[in-house]
């Protein structure tokens, strides 16, 4: 999207003028990991970030470096995982935010994708407000908020229309079907991997979406022997290009009208 205020686009002078009318900033927050048979692994952070892009636009807001990578020690079994201990992206977002409260930014948006990242953006903006709480730092206070695009009521409402219990945990059809709606031809299609996702996976044993909401898994080779092909509970299969249209599009507003409630509030 070329209207978008993409911060790597922007020069110094044009921030310092962005900040004259707008001390607010959007963050999104991915992951680079294992999406199943047929999930590209950077499911999480092109969603989160193609979902800030829209927002971003139609509110003229700036949009900062996506973070890509985030906890996801779980999926190490499964090649081309990349993750981070929860400690390292707590300290890089403690940075980032006090690097842009020294400028003069004043809201923290951080659009997630990865449900490992709410635990460690959470408790990193816990320690970013300690300085004020504890007399290291003085002067107005900061805000920070966090949103998972799937929250949204928009979205929300769709995901559970289409697809109920299998949606799931992960490589969940809902993502999937965005991906497939932002990478087109690039989605990956190798027949046989398609053939694999066809048949649904096993189904989540009871209390297991509870027990680990926000991706709160084991270790990697055991989370390997229980879900297999990367499915936690989430059949693929039933995503489409026009259901990932349908996503964005509610994401992207539900977005719009939250940060500019965000953004704006005394
Ligand atoms: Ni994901």
């Amino acid at each position: 999207m070329m209207d978008t205020m993409h911060l790597a686009y922007t020069s110094w002078p044009q921030v310092e003028q962005y900040l004259r009318r707008c001390q607010g900033i959007i963050i999104p927050t991915g992951s680079t990991e294992q999406h199943g048979p047929i999930g590209p692994i950077g499911t999480d952070a092109l969603v989160a970030q193609a979902i800030a892009e829209g927002a971003a636009e139609q509110g003229h807001w700036l949009l900062a470096p996506t973070l890509n990578l985030g906890p996801a020690q779980f999926n190490l079994s499964f090649p081309g995982t990349i993750g981070l201990r929860a400690s390292t992206l707590m300290a890089v977002v403690q940075d980032v935010l006090n690097c842009l409260a020294t400028q003069g930014f004043k809201r923290f948006y951080f659009l997630n994708g990865h449900g490992a990242n709410i635990a460690a953006v959470n408790a990193a903006c816990q320690d970013f407000y300690a300085q004020w709480s504890m007399g290291q730092r003085t002067g107005e206070v900061p805000r920070c908020r966090l949103r998972s695009w799937w929250d949204y009521p928009g979205p929300d409402r769709l995901r559970k229309q289409w697809y109920g219990d299998w949606e799931g945990m992960h490589a969940t059809p809902s993502e999937l079907a965005i991906g497939m709606a932002l990478l087109g031809d690039r989605f990956p299609s190798e027949p046989a991997a398609l053939a694999q996702v066809q048949a649904p996976p096993q189904a989540l044993p009871v209390g297991y979406a509870k027990q680990h909401a926000g991706d709160n898994h084991l270790d990697a080779r055991s989370h390997r022997a229980q879900f297999p092909d990367g499915r936690v509970g989430s059949h693929s299969a039933l995503a489409t290009a026009a259901h990932g249209r349908a996503l964005l599009e509610a994401a992207v507003a539900d977005a719009h009208q939250d940060m500019a409630l965000f953004f704006e509030a005394p």
